[in-house]
């Protein structure tokens, strides 16, 4: 790996309305919504920084300061624990703080994923960076997903996005790739549609919410105009980076994933992630008693 390419960097958009989960997310952002009891950005962020990432920029709209206040320090909550003797909650709590150095900048206007993207550029500067979107989750404990595609970056310079392929009729949810395998395994991309619609999909590669991508997306953000939906698209400017030299490359990422968007994908994600905790035995337990009454008026 050529140390000049060592991704440090990474940009988390967190300035969406959360329309799918009102009235959950009037007061409270989305990426503040638990799985079990971790915030959704805290399992985001957590990917990040095992995969060596020491900052992270979050784009956010309004509410700003729940995120913020999650990656501070809560110095009343942590003495107060402490008082109690209940030390390995208040070092649990005083570690969120420390887990990374978090910047935040604001999205003004709600122009897009691409558009929220670009809010970063001052805070990133000219470096490859990840991209990681709050509503995909990636588990995998030995490996992050976000990993996986940094060391495709580290070695061959170009960008990476994970993909996965998804069931007929339903392209229309996602950016969509095509493209080959190349020698080193991964897809390289040739293709890129946001959002295609019904019956003109190019292949049933979605893109999932990874990407490590070259500084050289910035000026192809800039360029951006708006694309599907009317919004400043990322797979527009990825489609320039996937035209230039260095090229960009598709990778399945290796990990179980959950669209937490989605309430039932939200609540698939609670059911997994509390199947890796003390709770498993009893959710267990709790499923077969719902399976047991799901028949019964
Ligand atoms: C965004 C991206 C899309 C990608 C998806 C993955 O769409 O624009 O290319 O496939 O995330 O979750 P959104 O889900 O925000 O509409």
């Amino acid at each position: 790996m050529t140390a000049a390419r060592k991704v440090r960097k990474a940009v988390i958009p967190a300035a969406g309305l959360g329309t799918r989960f009102l009235p959950a997310t009037k007061a409270v952002p989305k990426e503040m919504l638990p799985i079990v009891d971790v915030p959704t950005i805290q399992l985001v962020i957590d990917e990040a920084v095992r995969a060596g990432i020491t900052d992270v920029v979050v784009i956010n709209g309004r509410h700003k300061g729940a995120i913020e206040d999650h990656f501070d320090h809560a110095y009343e909550l942590e003495h107060t624990l402490r008082e109690r003797g209940n030390t390995k909650l208040a070092d649990a709590m005083s570690a969120i703080s420390t887990m990374v150095r978090l910047i935040s900048v604001r999205q003004k206007q709600p122009l897009g994923l691409g558009h929220a993207v670009l809010c970063a550029r001052e805070a990133i500067g000219d470096e490859a960076f990840a991209i990681l979107l709050g509503d995909d989750l990636i588990d995998n404990d030995n490996d992050p997903g976000i990993a996986q595609l940094a060391r495709v970056y580290e070695a061959t310079g170009a960008g990476a996005i994970a993909i996965v392929e998804v069931p007929p009729g339903k392209e229309h949810m996602y950016g969509i790739v095509a493209g080959e395998r190349d020698a080193t395994g991964h897809m390289r991309i040739r293709e890129m549609v946001e959002k295609p619609k019904p019956g003109t999909s190019p292949s049933r590669w979605a893109i999932v919410g990874r990407y490590v991508v070259p500084p050289t997306i910035w000026g192809y953000l800039a360029a951006t105009k708006p694309g599907a939906g009317g919004e400043i698209q990322l797979t527009d400017a990825l489609r320039e980076v996937s035209r230039s030299p260095e090229g960009l490359y598709g990778v399945v990422v290796e990990g179980t994933r959950h669209d937490a968007g989605d309430r039932l994908g939200y609540l698939r994600a609670n059911l997994a992630y509390a199947m890796k905790t003390d709770l498993r035995k009893d959710v267990i337990e709790l499923c077969r008693e719902v399976l047991a009454t799901a028949d019964k008026p």
